[in-house]
């Protein structure tokens, strides 16, 4: 199992960001969960740069510009030089600020460019009766990985992040029901565009609202590989709590 911890903006300052990351370190020695932080990007360099440990870092998104005269653009090529193995993509909050489905298809391209593995967010606004959902989420999968040649396709990792959940508590998160329910659906989506392979291999993250409450139920026998974090990730205390629950 993985559990990648998004910081999002939540920590704002060195001596608790080197907290946190000693916190992971020690907790991730075993390698079980496989533990990922992915931090704001100016504070990536100088906690990834001397890692030494078996946690591995990500960005939490990188520009899809490819640098140049780009004020203020972080690049993948940037974010892999400062220490990042991964880079979260298509984040509903990036999304909500302009990124398209054709924009985050670009990033995944300049992610993959720079060794990165992508970690790409997709998620409804809404959980409609009519599971009008269902397309919507078809619809950023298949727009993310159709530009990709057959290896790359394998090789993302997806990351279910219903937008309802996010930043709820535990009471207010996705049921182990709903969510085996939509990790088969990703799986069929993921067989089409796969041909030949039957979307097994692909990991699946689930994030919005995981806490130590609901990590133990979501990660029983829904099918999938992990978690994608934000806020119970940035204190040490529910951070460890969620960790041993998957130890
Ligand atoms: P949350 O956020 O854990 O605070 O719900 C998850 C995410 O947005 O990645």
């Amino acid at each position: 199992m993985f559990i990648v911890a998004n910081w999002k903006a939540y920590v704002e300052n060195t001596a608790r960001a080197k907290a946190l990351v000693a916190v992971a370190k020690k907790l991730g020695r075993s390698g079980e969960p496989a533990l990922i932080v992915a931090p704001p990007a100016p504070l990536l360099g100088l906690l990834a740069a001397s890692n030494r440990s078996k946690v591995g870092f990500a960005a939490q998104d990188v520009s899809a510009t490819l640098g140049g005269a780009e004020t203020g653009e972080v690049t993948a090529a940037t974010a892999a030089a400062a220490g990042a193995a991964y880079a979260i993509i298509g984040h509903s909050e990036r999304r909500a600020h302009g990124d398209t489905n054709e924009i985050v298809a670009e990033k995944i391209a300049h992610a993959f460019a720079h060794g990165l593995t992508p970690i790409l967010c997709v998620g409804e606004h809404e959980h409609d009766p009519e599971g009008r959902y269902l397309g919507f989420i078809r619809e950023e999968i298949t727009a993310a990985l159709t530009p990709l040649p057959g290896k790359a396709r394998t090789q993302v990792i997806i990351a279910y992040e219903p937008i309802w959940a996010i930043g709820k508590g535990a009471n207010e998160s996705i049921t182990p029901e709903a969510l085996a329910e939509m990790a088969l659906y990703i799986r069929k989506v993921l067989a089409e565009l796969l041909p030949g392979k039957s979307g097994r291999q692909t990991r699946i993250l689930y994030g919005g609202a995981v806490e130590p409450g609901n990590i133990r139920d979501l990660a029983a026998s829904t099918g999938i590989d992990g978690f994608l974090v934000g806020h119970a990730s940035v204190d040490p205390h529910t951070y460890t709590a969620l960790v041993r629950a998957l130890a």
